[in-house]
């Protein structure tokens, strides 16, 4: 039995490991308290961001006006370039809310996030030029097709196809590309490769969840993607974002906001209670200071904190005595998806960490360690989830839908496929707001990197075509 196989390993009795929970439990629970100053704090911000240029939290205007009719039609590509994998989407709407898409998905290599910006764009354009070559062969230069591009990271922009790179995010460290517009690069780029494709617009890829949901769900007001990134989007009156006062737009009409709130509490360092861990992540990051918010909650760090909490207790010769952890000593070693596997393991011996501690770390375990390493998950999965709603709440108070209610179109893998994520959400929007709180309804979002890409090309389209801005 477990039990047996216990007694017989020189490791971690069930008390100790019990001694140790508590402890970890105080440092990653998120009391309601808590996190109500933590949604003051975040609505202050997102204003000061609405009404003024430069801010850590930004508030980036889109320039995506208005909501989808639902009626866009025609075909368009969408290149998706989120965190981890590049997509090429040829989106087909059909009208009636309808759609067809066809995509071809590539996975980009961690030298590939570091090398120069001119050789990341050049693969982009080849991907398209591939794709093209398969699936469209009626696209040719005389006869191009319009293409948006979700490019998922900071841009201020000017227009809806231009976007300066304010930072790169999610451990991309491409060189010359931060302070560059990305619109124009990736023009050249196409223009080097003689792609036959005219790039309309440039878009985070929140903004596309966010019309990609009003698309089929037209009472949808802001989106969330909670994946290898965090950050969110939402529908702003312009007469309210003070920073846009002098561009001569229309007060009452509405324009996409990417808040990129990833960035929340990265100046101050005052409202977010970072453990030892959070600081560790920063300092050893390619961007320390930065994404101080996105660094607690996000797929690309969870799995990290979990790592550093066990290689703490190995390093106290609270765990794994006398077995060779080297592997476990690599930074980033400890995916995310592991932890989704630990809260979700079915069985009593909980087979399922014996299977992740052995086959890729060569490591032991015994029963009292593989439930600590259980719980440690959910405390880790619980804060990011609780944090998140942090977020949301911040909106929803700012814009006041906390009576009404509102929908909220959510997207990214935490959100997708980290067991319970959604429900600690709805959970904690109601520690944070009260009974009300189960007004504010998280929704499964549609694509938005690729069908939201394209029906912001045909919006952009139909704009331009009617001489608006
Ligand atoms: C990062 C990016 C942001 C993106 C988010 C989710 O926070 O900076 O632009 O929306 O990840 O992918």
């Amino acid at each position: 039995t477990a039990e047996e196989r216990d007694a017989t390993l020189p490791h971690a009795t069930k008390k100790s490991m019990e001694d140790h929970l508590d402890k970890y439990t105080k440092l990653f629970t998120l009391t309601a308290q808590r996190m109500r100053m933590i949604v003051d704090a975040f609505e202050e911000t997102l204003d000061k961001g609405l009404q003024e240029w430069g801010q850590c939290v930004p508030m980036f205007p889109t320039w995506v006006f208005g909501s989808p009719t639902g009626s866009e039609k025609g075909d368009y590509l969408a290149l998706d370039m989120g965190g981890t994998n590049l997509r090429v989407c040829l989106v087909s709407l059909l009208g009636g809310c309808k759609f067809e898409i066809t995509q071809t998905k590539y996975r980009l290599t961690e030298e590939q996030k570091q090398e120069d910006g001119e050789k990341l764009f050049d693969f982009c354009a080849e991907c398209i030029k591939e794709f093209i070559k398969v699936h469209l062969p009626d696209v040719t230069a005389e006869n191009p097709i319009v293409l948006g591009f979700t490019f998922s990271y900071p841009c201020l922009q000017e227009r809806i196809d231009h976007g300066i790179l304010i930072r790169w995010t999610k451990g991309f460290g491409a060189p010359n590309v931060e302070g560059h517009d990305v619109g124009e690069l990736f023009r050249k780029s196409l223009e080097r490769h003689q792609v036959p494709v005219v790039l309309a617009a440039l878009i985070n890829d929140t903004t596309g969840a966010l019309i990609a949901s009003q698309y089929v769900r037209p009472t949808t007001k802001i989106a969330v993607i909670l994946g290898t990134g965090c950050n969110a989007a939402y529908t702003e009156e312009i007469k309210c974002i003070g920073k846009l006062k002098d561009k001569g737009l229309n007060g009452d009409d509405v324009v996409a906001i990417n808040c990129e709130w990833g960035a929340f509490d990265s100046d101050l360092h005052q409202h977010l209670p970072r453990t030892k861990y959070d600081l560790h992540i920063d300092e050893h990051s390619n961007k320390p200071g930065e994404q101080a918010f996105e660094k607690m909650i996000s797929g690309r760090y969870l799995g990290e904190i979990f790592r550093l909490v066990v290689m703490e207790l190995i390093d106290e010769g609270a765990m794994f005595l006398g077995q060779n952890t080297y592997k476990l000593e690599t930074a980033y070693s400890l995916d995310t998806a592991f932890l989704s596997l630990m809260e979700s393991d079915p069985t009593d011996e909980l087979l399922t960490i014996i299977g992740i501690f052995s086959h890729f770390y060569g490591l032991e375990t015994t029963l009292a360690e593989r439930q600590f390493f259980r719980a440690l998950a959910r405390l880790i999965g619980r804060r990011a989830a609780r944090l998140s709603a942090c977020g949301i709440a911040a909106i929803v108070r700012k814009k006041g839908y906390l009576e009404k209610g509102c929908d909220v179109g959510a997207d990214g893998t935490l959100y997708n496929k980290y067991p319970g994520f959604p429900q600690r959400i709805h959970q904690a929007l109601v520690d944070v707001l009260g009974e009300q709180g189960k007004n504010i309804k998280t929704h499964h979002a549609e694509d938005g990197s690729g069908v939201g890409s394209a029906i912001i090309a045909a919006m952009t389209k139909a704009r331009k075509d009617a001489g608006k801005y």
